[in-house]
């Protein structure tokens, strides 16, 4: 496997040995293949969907065929097509007798062939309508319920379904899966509410059919051995002080962990101290202010203000709370409302629970609510 530039990589999956923790969230899923039951991975964005469908990967039998596609950039269900044909004939090699079957019938569908301009990998796409599409993804899924060992299927930004123009395709998908012995699913998606929407509502079809898995943050503990554990490895030393407060500013949100660990990482001093972190996070946060000032300008004036009272408060419990509004100067508690909506909608503040089933509401950018911190205290 391909060595990351640092021990704390940004993206791709690099093994194990760069993948911190999940152990029960793993055991789960390799539990739920093996029984056949379906799965749904829910979380906020950033926290490691992607990561821990790469990290169960790896530690299925190595006979089953596990096929990943990541339907984000399609549009419709001929699109989803060549992206289930790309992916399996890319998870199952054309020698060997089942292997044979597959890559037969994709090429009898006259695909066109091209590859990945950075991976080399095969890509196939067919000239197809609407029904042509249904049909051929039918029997696609029917081949692989043939296959000689399981399959495990993992449809990473799932709920892009929800933006195809065609009605009703999870019922239609559903329809088929239903079918399914021999296939498992995993499905992923970063936009939450409309991941519940699929899998939590009573009406819909995709109702109950797989059992949810909702990611949390990696605990403490664990990240905090990760990272000082790497440094080590690499005849470097922080201590676990240093390291736990910088899980504290990323508020041990996956990405953002990451991001100052490797930017930490990149400095090559031997010793990490306090200013050596705060100095990177400091750098980070300049980076990004053109981003975090174009938040300004895009967002109508009431949203931006609560998004900033809610980056000052970190977590807020009670958006209407009389305290909340009057001490940031929000006006009503309708508009408040109102603009929070227009947060949600727009991805910018999520709502999670707590420990205790509390609702919450942050924002979703760790960095941003830092940048907003950093510039209140001067
Ligand atoms: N357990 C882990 N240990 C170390 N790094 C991880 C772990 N899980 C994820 N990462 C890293 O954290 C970052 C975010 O992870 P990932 O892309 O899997 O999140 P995601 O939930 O799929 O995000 P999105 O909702 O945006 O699709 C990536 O850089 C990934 O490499
Ligand atoms: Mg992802």
């Amino acid at each position: 496997m391909q060595q990351p530039l640092t021990p704390f990589p940004l993206s791709g999956y690099f093994g194990s040995k760069y993948f911190c923790d999940r152990e029960k969230e793993t055991e789960k899923l390799l539990e739920n293949c093996r029984h056949g039951l379906s799965t749904t991975i829910i979380s906020i964005r950033r926290m490691g969907k992607t990561g821990l469908i790469k990290h169960v990967a790896g530690q299925l039998p190595e006979k089953w065929a596990f096929i990943y596609l990541d339907i984000l950039y399609t549009e419709n269900k001929p699109e989803l097509l060549d992206s289930l044909a790309t992916a399996v004939i890319n998870a199952i090699p054309e020698k060997g007798r089942a292997g044979k079957k597959v890559w037969q019938f994709v090429k009898g569908l006259r695909p066109l062939l091209s590859f990945d301009l950075l991976t080399g990998a095969p890509q196939v796409s067919f000239n197809v309508r609407n029904k042509e599409a249904e049909q051929n993804i039918t029997d696609v899924l029917r081949l692989l319920e043939n296959h000689p060992q399981p399959v495990v299927i993992a449809i990473d930004e799932f709920q892009q379904i929800l933006n195809y123009p065609e009605n009703q395709v999870d019922a239609w998908l559903r329809s088929i899966i239903q079918q399914l012995n021999n296939v498992t699913f995993i499905y992923s998606g970063s936009q939450q509410h409309l991941m519940n929407d699929l899998f939590t509502t009573p009406s819909r079809p995709f109702y109950r059919s797989t059992q949810l898995l909702k990611l949390k943050s990696i605990p403490r503990e664990s990240y905090r051995n990760f990272i000082t554990k790497h440094f080590k490895n690499h005849k470097r030393s922080i201590s676990e002080d240093v390291a736990d407060d910088m899980l504290e500013w990323t508020k041990l949100h996956t990405y953002y962990v990451q991001l100052l660990c490797s930017r930490v990482f990149m400095t090559n001093e031997t010793t990490i101290t306090r200013n050596i972190w705060h100095e990177e996070a400091r750098k980070i946060l300049v980076e990004q202010e053109p981003v975090f000032l174009g938040y300004r300008e895009m967002l109508p004036k009431k949203q931006w203000q609560l998004l900033k009272a809610i980056a000052t408060e970190s977590t807020l419990n009670s958006p209407t709370a009389n305290d909340f509004i009057n001490n940031y100067q929000l006006g009503s508690s309708s508009s408040v409302l109102r603009a929070l909506e227009g947060l949600l909608d727009k991805e910018l503040a999520y709502y999670d629970f707590d420990e205790e089933g509390n609702k919450y509401y942050s924002p979703y950018d760790v960095l941003f609510e830092r940048w907003v911190q950093k510039n209140k205290k001067q």
